[in-house]
């Protein structure tokens, strides 16, 4: 099967990452015909227009929702989606609000979902989507990049054989550029609506689980506030603290404050101590120093860029081929949905994903949720401890 991909949303992660993905897929006769619907005629027009694409995928093109007017449609997805035949797939990547409506408009559809992260901001809404998708032996797989990143799966593999022995304490960044703040962001990474442990923490959170196969226990998020040039006040610094539930704890710093004038589009990395025959463990990863540094004469600029998430190569031949754990990850989501299409027991098929845990799904997943609601009525009640509840009717709660 060479399934019809419809991506929703034509914004940064739809541009950097999901098509530039689909086009070299559907090259290698892994996808077939691609539509990106978003809400305005606009976008998708942009994405048409984009002189890169033309570049690497020369002859390659989209169906493009909506073709033309000014007016936004944010309801013609649903249309888009109602129109595919059932089992094939669609890619959320939407700002995080309406991922709840478009992974279950797509369910309802019986179309396999890839959703970028985080998959939804409750852990009720993420049960729902489990129980749809179950029902209907549909996969929903949630697209946490860093996941197919060699560094982590060799963490993984290396920490389940116990050579690190057991995680105890670790520190984890994630700052983006001070300019984010000028963007879109001003509009909705407001105090009332999230925060940048919300945004970004996320990574890191899930990828200590992830290695570890640990769950968080509680979670304490102290958050600064600042304005953004519109006025609209956001905590753009955080301090978050997971503590696990063998009592490891992890410190998360996140912030919109990486200096513009800094090399790479952000700072980041992991660090965690570990304990284990009698001695120190160490797992440290820096992952946005990755070993490059480059000095450009035209124009004059320093710059460390990432050889790892996504660039463009040539190997020769027409175009140019993305690599990196970008497109890995994209492709690993998107054949598991091709892949239980010709499984002799989908609900077995399915049940693997989850026990394996390699590709985050809703019910292998659910502890972000949980982070997440956590953290935010942590941080708007300056910093208390709460604590996460699973279980049947998995919540958060204020530690009394
Ligand atoms: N590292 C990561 O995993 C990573 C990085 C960036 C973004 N993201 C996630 O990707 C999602 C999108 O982020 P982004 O940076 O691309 O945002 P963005 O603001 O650049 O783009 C959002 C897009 O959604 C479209 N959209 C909004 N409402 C719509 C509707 N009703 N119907 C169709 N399209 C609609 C907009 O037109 C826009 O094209 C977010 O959930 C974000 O958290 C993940």
């Amino acid at each position: 099967m060479t399934p019809q991909v419809l991506v929703v949303g034509g914004g940064m992660i739809t541009v950097d990452q999901i098509l530039p993905s689909l086009y070299h897929m559907q090259r290698q006769g892994v996808i077939g015909s691609i539509a990106v619907c978003a809400q305005h005629a606009r976008t998708v027009q942009k994405l048409k227009d984009s002189s890169i694409f033309a570049m690497a995928f020369p002859g390659q093109s989209f169906d493009a929702y909506p073709n033309s007017g000014d007016s936004p449609q944010p309801d013609l997805y649903k249309e888009v989606i109602a129109k595919m035949a059932r089992h094939n797939i669609v890619i959320a990547a939407v700002p995080d609000q309406l991922h709840f409506d478009v992974v279950m408009t797509a369910l309802q559809h019986d179309q396999h979902v890839c959703c970028v992260k985080p998959l939804v901001l409750t852990a009720r809404e993420s049960v729902v989507i489990e129980a749809e998708a179950r029902k209907r032996g549909l996969v929903v797989g949630v697209e946490y990049h860093k996941r197919l990143d060699d560094r982590s799966l060799m963490a993984r593999q290396k920490y389940r054989q116990g050579l690190f022995g057991e995680f105890r304490l670790g520190t984890a960044t994630l700052m983006e550029k001070w300019y984010y703040r000028e963007s879109n962001f001003q509009n909705w990474c407001t105090t009332e609506h999230s925060d940048t442990f919300s945004y970004i923490g996320c990574h890191y959170v899930d990828l200590v689980h992830f290695i570890t196969g640990l769950l968080p226990a509680s979670v304490s998020v102290y958050g600064i506030k600042d304005k953004y040039p519109n006025g609209n006040e956001g905590y753009l610094w955080t301090d978050a603290r997971v503590i696990w539930q063998n009592g490891a704890c992890l410190n998360v710093q996140n912030s919109l404050s990486f200096p513009d004038s800094a090399p790479g589009t952000n700072t980041q990395g992991i660090v965690m101590h570990c304990s284990g025959n009698n001695a120190g463990g160490l797992i440290e990863h820096s992952d946005q120093y990755r070993g490059l540094q480059y000095s450009y004469v035209n124009p004059a600029q320093y710059a460390e860029p990432s050889p790892d998430y996504f660039q463009y190569v040539d190997l020769g031949g027409e175009g140019l081929q993305p690599v990196g754990y970008g497109y890995r990850s994209l492709e690993f989501i998107l054949k598991k949905c091709i892949a239980v299409e010709s499984a002799a027991d989908r609900q077995a098929f399915l049940a693997s994903l989850d026990a394996e845990g390699i590709l985050a799904t809703p019910a292998n997943s659910r502890y972000n949720e949980l982070v997440m609601e956590a953290g935010r009525l942590s941080i708007l009640n300056n910093a208390r401890e709460v604590v996460i509840e699973y279980g049947p009717t998995p919540g958060v709660r204020l530690r009394a």
